[in-house]
């Protein structure tokens, strides 16, 4: 599958067959993440992988309470779930203070969406998430920023490619506005 395959063919999925996850496939959708661009290549992320059922259950409940689309609580049923996170600290800023750590965090996230499409797994950016829940679950350091998540599995839904887009004359522009 080429870039512009999986591209079009990345759905999200929200419903997940119980079959693990290959270790290779994994250690491939991880590296893809590594190997993302950064703003002065800080690289300020770090992935969790979450495979432990009682963790992932608890990660399930814990963001239940901030739920407003569709049912995320059955999306993080998947057999693996990635939490993306980032150290704003330790990423670059514009000189006029703009910060770029979510940027590099998605950048990252959306290597690792396109990597498991390309391995026949899916995923669902996930953003609707109570993130002091999701780092209490998680233990994770109060100066450490929770970006993302997705589930990762092998989808038990089909659906076909990209189409729900605005078309190109909406959204592009040649030479000014
Ligand atoms: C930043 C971001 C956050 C999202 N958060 C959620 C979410 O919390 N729950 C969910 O079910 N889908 C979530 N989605 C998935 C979008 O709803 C989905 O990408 C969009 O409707 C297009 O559908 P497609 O991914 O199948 O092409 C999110 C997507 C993005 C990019």
């Amino acid at each position: 599958m080429n870039v512009f395959e999986a591209i079009k063919t990345r759905r999200s999925i929200r419903k997940y067959k119980p079959d693990s996850v290959e270790k290779e496939k994994l250690e491939k959708i991880l590296e893809a993440g590594r190997l993302a661009p950064s703003a002065a290549n800080r690289q300020p992320w770090h992935f969790i992988v979450v495979t432990d059922p009682t963790v992932r259950e608890a990660l399930r409940l814990a963001h239940e309470s901030d739920w407003s689309v569709r049912s995320t609580s059955q999306v993080l049923k998947a057999p693996v779930i990635i939490v993306i996170c980032a150290e704003p600290e330790a990423a670059w800023r514009r000189s006029d203070g703009e910060e770029y750590w979510k940027v590099d965090a998605a950048i990252a996230m959306q290597n690792i969406v396109l990597t498991a499409t390309d391995e026949g797994l899916g995923t669902c950016w996930i953003g609707a998430f109570n993130e002091e829940n999701v780092k209490k679950v998680l233990k994770i350091p109060p100066e450490i920023r929770v970006v993302a998540l997705t589930p990762l599995g092998y989808p038990a839904e089909s659906k076909g490619i990209v189409s729900d887009r605005k078309s190109s004359t909406e959204i592009v522009h040649y030479d000014q506005w």
